[in-house]
């Protein structure tokens, strides 16, 4: 079978690991599924990037439109991150025919309508397996192993940088900055780490998945996001006596003809789960109408995970490639009911609530006692602890309204807004 030529676009720390996994399984690969899988060209605009490559001849560019154009190129797979070239590049490849393959969720977040009718149109196949959950095959997952379900709900902790953040604060008992700190220094967390830890990158991923799983593409502007830089070391140490955890989860959850989604911290109880889930893993529970639940593990981020993903989806191009039209192909989105995107907003239910208030504790805790009880707001767990020049109180509450919530912190006179967030356990259906 004639090989089929390869485009690399970006060769930062993930394109130098699928260089280094194209080089290394090329022979398993094509033992296994009889694809020669051949690099043919590579771009970046920092020459430096790819010395010392395994590039096996490829030819090298600094502008990735020219490898896109190449002739002997038929799977552009588009690693150069950020928006605007990415963007460029994928509807001038998929225009062209070429199949592409891309690890890219803003993209696929911002312009996933764009570039999808761009491929039915060509027509062209467009695989994103590694935009989400990093190394864990979800993508293909939910598409083929489940394409007998309507997917009721997924659920889960993909992104890696906050897991670190977040289980490192349960462990060390330091406060949120310093261990940002920790993080960026061992390279775990971006020097700008907005993207991270204010859940716009969970958002992205909870974009792609409404599309893949619901057929209901969703923009980041249609997701509420909280990420993880309001929490405190006190949020971590009291939800870990209390036998609870809290973890960022992007969520979808569908009801009849609403699709709920969002981003938030969430409370599980430590039985739970995706309360297990340490570190930089990630790990996902989607549940079907026929399946039940089911749920995946493993490393959502890094250089070689990220890059056994791509060349998954490398050997699914080149399968792509092969078909006829009209045979089956994985298609994104497919709505099979129409279902409408909500805000997925906490209104009522269980609470972890900190209240941050200007007394000592004993005044502090007597203060928000009392108007809890006043609302008629079941406590399950409370404490409180020093927060100079005040003190903090927080607590586990039972069914109750986030709006009565905020009447308490209004009523005891909390120097902030509160912090809310919600107490879940997700069982099978
Ligand atoms: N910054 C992301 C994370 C990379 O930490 O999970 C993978 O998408």
């Amino acid at each position: 079978m004639k090989p089929f030529g390869i485009g690399l676009l970006g060769c930062g720390t993930i394109g130098s690991g699928v260089v280094e996994v194209l080089h290394r399984q090329r022979e398993l690969i094509r033992r296994r599924t009889g694809f020669d899988l051949r690099l043919v060209a590579v771009a970046d605009p920092s020459p430096e990037r790819l010395a010392g490559l395994p590039l096996d001849g490829a030819a090298t560019h600094a502008d990735g439109l020219e490898v896109v154009r190449r002739p002997d190129v038929d799977i552009v797979v588009e690693l150069i991150g950020g928006v605007r070239i990415a963007r460029q590049a994928t509807v001038e490849a998929l225009r062209l025919g070429k199949t592409v393959v891309t690890a890219n969720k803003h993209l696929l977040a911002d312009h996933g309508r764009e570039l999808w009718a761009a491929a039915q149109q060509a027509p062209a196949g467009l695989f994103f397996e590694a935009s989400v959950a990093g190394g864990i095959p979800l993508l293909k997952a939910v598409r083929e192993g489940l394409v007998a379900n309507r997917i009721r709900s997924v659920r889960g902790i993909l992104n890696g940088t906050c897991n670190y953040i977040l289980t490192a604060m349960q462990e060390t008992g330091a406060a949120y900055a310093d261990v940002l700190a920790e993080a960026q220094a061992k390279g775990y967390a971006e020097k700008e780490p907005a993207l991270d830890v204010d859940g716009i990158d969970t958002a992205h991923k909870v974009c792609v998945l409404a599309a893949l799983a619901f057929g209901c593409p969703a923009t980041t502007a249609q997701l509420p996001a909280t990420g993880i830089s309001a929490l405190c070391a006190e949020d971590i140490r009291w939800n870990l006596d209390w036998d609870h955890r809290i973890k960022l989860l992007g969520l979808l959850e569908r009801e009849g003809d609403l699709l709920r989604g969002g981003v938030s911290p969430v409370v599980l109880h430590e039985d739970s789960l995706l309360a297990k889930v340490d570190g930089v893993f990630n790990a996902v529970l989607v549940e079907g109408d026929i399946v039940g639940q089911t749920l995946y593990y493993g490393r959502g981020a890094g250089r070689l995970p990220t890059a056994s993903a791509v060349v998954s989806d490398i050997v699914d191009a080149a399968a792509f490639r092969l078909m006829p039209q009209d045979a089956w192909t994985p298609r994104w989105p497919v709505a099979d009911d129409p279902v409408t995107l909500r805000p997925l907003t906490f209104d009522q239910g269980r609470f972890y609530a900190r209240f941050d208030l200007p007394e000592g504790p004993a005044l502090a805790e007597q203060a928000v006692r009392a108007a809890l009880a006043r609302h008629r707001v079941p406590v399950q767990a409370l404490q409180s602890g020093g927060f100079s020049p005040g003190s903090r109180v927080g607590l586990l509450t039972g069914e109750c309204r986030r709006k009565t919530l905020e009447s308490v912190a209004a009523e005891v006179g909390a120097v902030a807004a509160p912090l809310l967030l919600p107490v879940r356990s997700f069982t099978s259906g």
